[in-house]
């Protein structure tokens, strides 16, 4: 039987590494995204993302040891989120899946899980 997490799969930390920074660059980068964040330095964001996606893929749990239970979408009400938000957030993120290159389905696995997760995160109606 094959134990392999979808985390080793995908290479482990390195390959999370790497896809969170990417993320992060266009975060940086991106006027809509950018004044949500309360810090200056983004870098612990980063961390915390990238530790959470560890975890939920079957990596160190190393996330829940240092934040307890991930209640994401209660740690997001601070934050105005709506659909614009959210497609930044997705835009960003489906980059820095590409650069990734992984295997189809793998990739495929990844992105439906972003995408689901990135909907369920949006707290705030649309500007009519
Ligand atoms: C934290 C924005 C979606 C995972 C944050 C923070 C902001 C933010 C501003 C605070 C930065 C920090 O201190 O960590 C957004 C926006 C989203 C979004 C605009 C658009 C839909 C998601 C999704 C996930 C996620 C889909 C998971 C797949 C996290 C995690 C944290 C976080 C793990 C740190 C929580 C903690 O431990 O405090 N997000 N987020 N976010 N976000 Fe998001």
């Amino acid at each position: 039987e094959d134990q392999q997490t979808f985390y080793d799969a995908v290479g482990g930390e390195d390959t999370f590494v790497r896809l969170v920074r990417r993320f992060y660059e266009g975060v940086a980068a991106d006027p809509v995204l950018r004044p949500l964040y309360p810090e200056e330095d983004l870098g612990p964001a980063e961390e915390r993302l990238r530790l959470f996606l560890m975890q939920y893929w079957g990596g160190p749990r190393t996330y829940s040891e240092q934040r307890g239970h991930p209640r994401l979408r209660m740690r997001h009400f601070p934050f105005r989120i709506g659909s614009r938000e959210r497609d930044h957030w997705l835009a960003h993120m489906r980059a820095a899946v590409d650069d990734l290159s992984l295997p189809e389905p793998l990739d495929r696995q990844l992105w439906e899980y972003l995408v689901y997760a990135a909907h369920s995160m949006v707290n705030a109606p649309d500007d009519l």
